[in-house]
């Protein structure tokens, strides 16, 4: 016996049974965005992060944030990031690396970058550079201390590659250089100042806010969604 689904008629139906239904969901819920997440000390996030009860089209798809120990944190490139200030209306965002947050020592390399997401480095940033894995027997730099396996890590200030080893660049506030160029030893210190990002649709998202709008994003694309019928998917607009 043939399944009824596999008829080429029953599943246009059920195609769209399914999609009316969707769209239909869809546009009573975009209100959700309304919702904020909190953690900690970190307050009402908003766009561009989904997470608790903030459903995924709230945010950037690649931007779900947790709660941790009372600290939120987020994924990009392999990286997690701890939030440490958010702030809407000054697009402050400041973040530290998780995996770097009280030691220097790391079991896989990867940089820090934003590549492929909505987010920009902030223009008062400066890097400092971390070298696993020497493959020579001359010490990078001057700076090093002892990881497991009879490894150490080298590092400098600035953006220095060298290589013979792995690099990975975090970014510093300027306002850290004077101290970790006095002590390099304050590189984790500085580390957990942590650093900021700016993000795209910002501008968009506050006026879309401030208008008694939420912002969401409907099939890839950022979009403010005022009532139903300015709402993509609505199946109105
Ligand atoms: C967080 O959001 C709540 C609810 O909208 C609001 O009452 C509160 O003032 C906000 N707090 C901050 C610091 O923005
Ligand atoms: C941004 O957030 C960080 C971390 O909370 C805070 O130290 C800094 O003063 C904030 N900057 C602005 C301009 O609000
Ligand atoms: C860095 O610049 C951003 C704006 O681009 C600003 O909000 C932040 O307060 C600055 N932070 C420091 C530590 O200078
Ligand atoms: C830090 O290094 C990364 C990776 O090389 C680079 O994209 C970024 O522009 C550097 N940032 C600064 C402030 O030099
Ligand atoms: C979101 O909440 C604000 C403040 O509570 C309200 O003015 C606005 O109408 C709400 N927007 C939507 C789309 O529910």
């Amino acid at each position: 016996m043939k399944p009824f689904f596999l008829h080429p008629s029953c599943s246009i139906l059920f195609f769209l049974v399914t999609f009316m239904i969707s769209t239909y969901v869809f546009a009573n819920d975009y209100t959700n965005c309304n919702n904020t997440y909190s953690c900690g000390t970190i307050i009402n996030l908003t766009y561009p992060f989904w997470g608790g009860n903030r459903p995924d089209y709230c945010g950037e798809p690649y931007l779900s944030v947790s709660c941790e120990s009372d600290v939120p944190k987020f994924s990009v490139n392999s990286v997690t990031y701890r939030i440490l200030g958010w702030d809407m209306k000054t697009q402050n965002l400041t973040v530290a690396r998780d995996d770097l947050w009280d030691n220097l020592c790391l079991t896989s390399y990867h940089t820090t970058t934003f590549d492929g997401t909505i987010f920009h480095f902030d223009n008062n940033l400066t890097n400092v550079t971390l070298l696993y894995d020497c493959r020579s027997n001359n010490p990078p730099t001057g700076n090093s201390r002892s990881c497991s396996d009879g490894k150490s890590v080298y590092y400098a200030l600035g953006s220095s590659g060298f290589e013979y080893c792995t690099s990975v660049f975090v970014p510093i506030f300027e306002s850290q250089v004077g101290t970790v160029s006095g002590n390099i030893n304050l590189i984790s210190q500085a580390l957990q100042v942590g650093f900021g990002l700016d993000w795209e649709n910002y501008d968009e998202c506050n006026t879309c806010m401030d208008s008694g709008g939420v912002c969401i994003v409907y099939d890839g694309k950022f979009s403010c969604c005022k009532d139903e019928s300015s709402c993509p998917g609505s199946g109105n607009c």
